[in-house]
């Protein structure tokens, strides 16, 4: 993509913010980020930023008189935002409708008025879950059969793109990805709640019996995957993201004790998610051979090394939020 103004919903999210740090690191384009900064959203991932590359709107993306503003000054728009954590789902699923549905919506309509370029991120949970001994991995063509509110209203969000592609020529694409790993997550989150866990002296939760299976992938390689799709994608195509990482839950969770020092069953078992997906698993061969993109961080235990030296050194980042989410998952058994 020759040099552009790009508009980056959610870009204050765990996701979100690694990306507009990618495009400042290996683009010249500039960014709008617009965040609603519910929970989710930290004004401290985009920190040190340059100023003249980088601003930060606050606002909702349901909000059409808004959207609409931003969109006729964007060459293309990324669309991060959501709610994106299963458990809250589970507990209140109202939000996840307002946003991932007519947040989305908004967002299409706006993108219909102005012929803008809107690249949808998506998440392979719309495909439901894997046994763990088939062989099979989530392709393109996988049928949706999402398990969660969360992940049945990132489903529709999906269907709604591709109606607006169909029946209105929207030029979107959409990318569905594996679990992200990596800086600036947030600690309701799998492996920042037990890195923080252990930071903190208390011990790792494991649901149920561990052996659920996610596809883990870094937050950098989720952003040039989406680059690489904004320079080279087809309109109206899906691209599944995903760099061969998959593991089970226990044998991540005992991988982050031993690279903290401490035994590597010194966990807990908790009360299990309800409707607890078995596993991801993603085959990312388009992507891979139609726009030539490949992971670059290929050495999980390494990540995840860095990982934790990320949260040992930014307590400031996630310390605010840390005992709240722990009072909530506590108050669920978990
Ligand atoms: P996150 O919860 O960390 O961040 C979401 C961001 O969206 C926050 O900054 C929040 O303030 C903002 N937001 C929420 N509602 C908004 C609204 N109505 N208007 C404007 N901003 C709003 O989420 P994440 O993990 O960074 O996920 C980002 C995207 O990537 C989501 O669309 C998610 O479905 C998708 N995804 C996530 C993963 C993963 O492993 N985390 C994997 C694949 C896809
Ligand atoms: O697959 C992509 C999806 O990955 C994204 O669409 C979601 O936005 C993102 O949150 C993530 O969903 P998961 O539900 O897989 O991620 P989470 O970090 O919540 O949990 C990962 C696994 O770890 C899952 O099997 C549940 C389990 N878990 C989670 C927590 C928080 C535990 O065993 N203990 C925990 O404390």
């Amino acid at each position: 993509m020759t040099l552009a103004h790009l508009l980056v919903t959610g870009g204050a999210g765990f996701i979100g913010s690694n990306f507009v740090h990618h495009v400042v690191a290996h683009t010249d384009h500039t960014v709008t980020v617009l965040d609603k900064m519910t929970y989710a959203g930290n004004q401290a991932s985009l920190a040190d930023l340059p100023e003249n590359r980088v601003d930060l709107v606050v606002g909702d993306i349901a909000d059409a008189e808004l959207v609409d503003g931003l969109f006729a000054k964007a060459d293309a728009v990324v669309h991060y935002a959501a709610e994106s954590h299963n458990d809250n789902s589970l507990h209140d699923p109202r939000p996840f409708l307002d946003t991932n549905i007519i947040g989305t919506y908004t967002l299409l309509e706006a993108a219909r008025r102005h012929d803008t370029r809107l690249h949808h991120i998506s998440t392979d949970e719309v495909y439901g879950d894997l046994e763990l001994d088939d062989p099979a991995r989530f392709t393109e063509d996988t049928p949706y059969n999402p398990s969660s509110p969360y992940s049945s209203t990132k489903a529709g969000s999906d269907l709604l793109v591709r109606a607006w592609v169909r029946s209105f020529g929207v030029r979107a694409t959409i990318s569905n990805c594996s679990n992200n790993y990596g800086p600036y997550q947030h600690v309701e989150k799998f492996i920042p709640r037990q890195i923080t866990n252990v930071i903190r002296g208390i011990r790792p939760k494991l649901y149920g019996t561990g052996e659920n299976v996610r596809d883990w992938i870094h937050a950098d390689d989720h952003s040039s995957a989406v680059l690489t799709i904004l320079d080279k994608g087809r309109m109206g195509e899906t691209y599944l993201i995903g760099a061969d990482g998959e593991k089970d839950n226990k044998t991540v969770v005992e991988l982050i004790l031993e690279l903290m020092g401490e035994p590597r069953d010194a966990y807990d078992h908790v009360t299990d998610r309800a409707g607890h997906d078995l596993r991801y698993a993603i085959d990312s061969t388009k992507l891979r051979t139609e726009l030539g993109w490949t992971p670059s961080y290929r050495d999980f235990e390494a990540g995840l090394a860095a990982t934790i030296d990320w949260y040992r050194e930014n307590e400031s980042w996630w310390a605010p939020a840390k005992d709240g989410v722990e009072a909530f998952y506590a108050s669920k058994g978990q």
